[in-house]
């Protein structure tokens, strides 16, 4: 079955947002902490060891109540049922979004078109963990029977950008393979890539939902032709495998049949990693540990599904960022993880987010009046406290900002980690609170800087009522950052659902493509 189509700005609570925002939007965060003794308890909510605390946004329980009942007029409920399902929500494309399914412990049937997909995710699963380990054992070797030493995912956007991601984001979890990436069309990408590899012991995964994506299959031969000056047509079929639904074009490829990790078109390529196209995940930190990611993934789901608005949190998120978006008028938001590891995780969201919901139609096929897809940006903390964050503490636009930290360090070091996580909570103080002139005028009375105050005390000013939610994580690990990459996914979702677009298409990418294919037959 379809989703329900509503125009959000037709419903009741968006009238009544309207008219609450100009109730809010001058009231100062501090005032609502002041009224309520338990905000940060009140404004906070627990998933196994993460912690999301919510209360630094521009909000009261009125202005939550009212963006909850929008969810509601705008059936969220009946969308998060349809998604699960298995119902045929992306409807531009005729296909069921079931990227959850790649996840799902429990072997209860989804179907599609009438067919229970479980037993194929499984087995796919099984596939995924038996090539896992006879890479990582050495006993799947290369052409001339060395064992591997080296991973070169061939691939691009959802096939490039999610495993690209958690491949570094767990890092600390990683075995003996190392792992390369090559996405870009440019030839000085995969000749400095390759430049490194040893044909012999080098596995390289090709990786395409289509098998049509020129980028991609450029690369590929690319790296073919490179292969062939060691070694012949027959070994490809020990050095390379793919991940793709379009099994022909792959063994046109050459790529034995044996070698080919089936995914489905019900998996959107940038909520695919939980498929074989995470197998470069899998080799890279073993089977057991990718399981834990799946399963960090599922157990969010569950969260998701079942958790009702208020307790939920991807719908918390999704809402607050509505908030902001479609009243406020932000226009971006910024993504800030206190650890190195998660360098990629701006990119990731980046696809995840605004490929899906950088849409300016809605399901009726009208052109939406409101605004719809956030730009996302972000990089990691305390990097960024000495790039960008300057624009967001004292610029003109208002960006609410995602804080993710890290109780325990991996490594154990206690001097970096108690500074680090220092500056993850000071970040968001001195955006939520500010520094008054008053405040400002007695710190350069004290330090003596007196005669100055005339000259420099507007520039030091803060006004503070930005704001930002806190998501605190006991330890970086494979189920956290399953569980965290779900959150986001949730959350994309429910703000598709609330804008009334379609997320799961992408006809906007099309064109550039065209218009390139011309020119090079031009
Ligand atoms: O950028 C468009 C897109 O279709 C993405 O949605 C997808 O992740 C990417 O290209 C790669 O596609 P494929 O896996 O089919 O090569």
């Amino acid at each position: 079955m379809s989703l329900i189509n509503i125009n959000p700005t037709t419903t009741a609570s968006w009238k009544e947002l309207s008219e609450h925002y100009k109730d809010i939007k001058d009231i100062h965060m501090k005032s609502l902490f002041l009224e309520d003794s338990d905000r940060k308890k009140n404004m906070s909510l627990k998933f196994e060891d993460l912690h999301l605390d919510f209360s630094k946004n521009r909000i009261s329980e009125e202005t939550l109540t009212l963006l909850l009942q929008l969810a509601k007029e705008s059936k969220l409920e009946d969308a998060i049922e349809k998604y699960f399902r298995g119902d045929k929500i992306n409807a531009t494309e005729n296909r069921a979004v079931l990227h959850t399914a790649l996840r799902n412990n429990n072997t209860e049937p989804i179907l599609v078109d009438g067919q229970d997909i479980v037993p194929e995710v499984h087995e796919t699963l099984q596939k995924i963990k038996k090539f896992t380990q006879e890479v990582v054992q050495g006993e799947f070797k290369g052409y001339s029977g060395k064992p591997f030493t080296d991973v070169v995912n061939v691939g691009i956007g959802g096939s490039d950008l999610g495993p690209n991601m958690v491949v570094e984001g767990l890092h600390y979890y990683k075995n003996h393979l190392k792992t390369h990436f090559v996405s870009n069309i440019d030839g000085d990408h995969v000749a400095e890539v390759l430049k490194e590899l040893d044909p012999e012991t080098t596995l390289f995964v090709i990786v395409s939902k289509t098998f049509t994506t020129q980028e991609t299959l450029t690369n590929a031969e690319t790296i073919k032709k490179w292969f062939l000056q060691s070694a012949t047509e027959n070994d490809i079929q020990y050095n390379f495998v793919a991940v793709s639904t379009n099994l022909e074009k792959v063994k046109g490829f050459g790529i034995a049949e044996d070698n080919i990790f089936t995914m489905w078109n019900w998996v959107g390529g940038r909520y695919s990693l939980w498929s074989a196209v995470g197998l470069s995940i899998s080799l890279a930190i073993g089977f057991d540990n990718f399981k834990n990611f799946l399963d960090g993934a599922y157990a969010m789901d569950q969260h998701f599904r079942k958790t009702e608005f208020r307790h939920n949190i991807p719908v918390i998120l999704a809402v607050i960022s509505i908030w902001y978006n479609n009243f406020f008028g932000s226009e971006s938001e910024v993504v800030i993880p206190y650890t190195q590891y998660l360098q990629k995780l701006a990119p990731f969201l980046q696809q995840l987010s605004m490929e899906s919901n950088g849409k300016s139609v809605d399901r009726n096929g009208e052109k939406v009046t409101y605004q719809t897809g956030n730009i996302i940006w972000g990089n990691t903390g305390t990097n960024v406290q000495h790039a960008f964050m300057q624009l967001v503490h004292q610029g003109t636009k208002l960006i609410p900002v995602d804080f993710i930290g890290f109780k325990e360090s991996l490594y154990g070091n206690e001097d970096h980690h108690q500074k680090l996580m220092a500056n993850y909570y000071a970040q968001a103080e001195a955006l939520f609170a500010g520094k008054s002139a008053e405040e400002v005028h007695l710190d350069m009375k004290v330090s003596g800087d007196l005669q100055k105050i005339n000259t420099l005390l507007p520039f030091k000013v803060f006004e503070g009522n930005r704001p930002s939610n806190a998501i605190l994580i006991k330890k970086l690990d494979p189920r956290s950052l399953g569980s965290l990459i779900a959150i986001y996914e949730h959350k994309t979702f429910v703000q598709g659902i609330i804008w009334n677009i379609y997320s799961f298409d992408q006809f906007g990418v099309e064109l550039g493509k065209e218009l390139a294919n011309k020119l090079l037959v031009n």
